[in-house]
């Protein structure tokens, strides 16, 4: 999930993406990738993000040293790799460091058991965002209904090109758009940038609509996704139909 503009739904739709692969029967790791660690106290994991011990900023550090099966934590459903207050200054030390984009493709290499892994980026392109898009290489962009969406995405798709252009070894995929917090009824600018997302993209791959619900909302704060919540939500289908996308791009991959 990635879109360096901050509050555009990247932690929600993370959340709930996890929690719609899970729902439809799928082994999944959830990544919490921002050192803002908000995924990580949505998950009901607050504790873990200060705790002092082994944790993500330094598996990143030494990806040979650690594996992620020692820092992650069983969630109802799925497995959860929490972010920690460390990762605010990994940045720095691994700009210079040999590697420094590739350490999460190092770290999550050789993990076993999972059907998918799902990464929540932090709202900057900088190197942990990086380290995602080159560790995953299919990208699913979480944006909202606003104008500044054009450039955001703009700016998104020239660092991918970049990357692409510094990593020969790299093939990043635009999967999908998922229009976010989409709040009904639409103004006139929300109205204008679903139409502009569908002619920009439908052509080449899919745009999803997952709109505000409050239901969404409660279940973040009870630690869950809307499927792991007692509650329901009308968001359920849009969640589970982006679920089956995935899986059946992944099953091309592997044809
Ligand atoms: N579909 C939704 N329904 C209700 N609230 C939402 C929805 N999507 C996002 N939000 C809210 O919008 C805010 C920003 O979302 P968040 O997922 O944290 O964005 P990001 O990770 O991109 O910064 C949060 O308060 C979140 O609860
Ligand atoms: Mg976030």
């Amino acid at each position: 999930m990635s879109n360096q503009k901050g509050g555009v739904g990247k932690s929600t739709i993370a959340l709930n993406v996890a929690g719609a692969l899970s729902e439809r029967g799928n082994d999944v790791l959830l990544v919490d990738l921002d050192p803002q660690g908000y995924l990580t106290s949505g998950a009901g994991y607050k504790d873990r993000y200060t705790e002092e011990g082994t944790n993500l900023a330094d598996a990143l550090k030494a990806p040979n040293e650690h594996t992620v099966a020692e820092l992650t934590i069983p969630h109802n459903e799925f497995d959860f790799l929490p972010a920690n207050i460390g990762m605010f200054t990994l940045e720095q030390d691994l700009v210079s460091a040999m590697q420094g984009r590739k350490r999460l493709k190092m770290l999550l290499e050789n993990v076993t058991g999972y059907d998918f892994l799902v990464v929540d980026c932090p709202p900057s392109l900088g190197l942990l965002t990086d380290n995602a898009l080159l560790a995953c290489e299919n990208l699913l962009i979480p944006a909202e209904a606003e104008d500044t969406s054009i450039r955001a995405l703009d700016l998104l798709f020239k660092q991918v090109d970049s990357l692409e252009d510094n990593f020969s070894d790299a093939s990043i995929n635009e999967q999908a758009i998922v229009v976010s917090n989409v709040d009904y009824p639409l103004d006139s600018e929300q109205r204008g940038m679903l139409e502009w997302f569908e002619n920009q993209f439908s052509e080449f791959i899919p745009v999803f609509e997952v709109r505000n619900r409050a239901a969404i909302k409660r279940a973040w704060n009870n630690g869950h996704s809307i499927f792991g919540h007692e509650e329901e939500c009308d968001m359920e289908d849009e969640l589970l139909s982006i679920a089956a996308y995935f899986e059946d791009e992944a099953r091309g991959d592997v044809e």
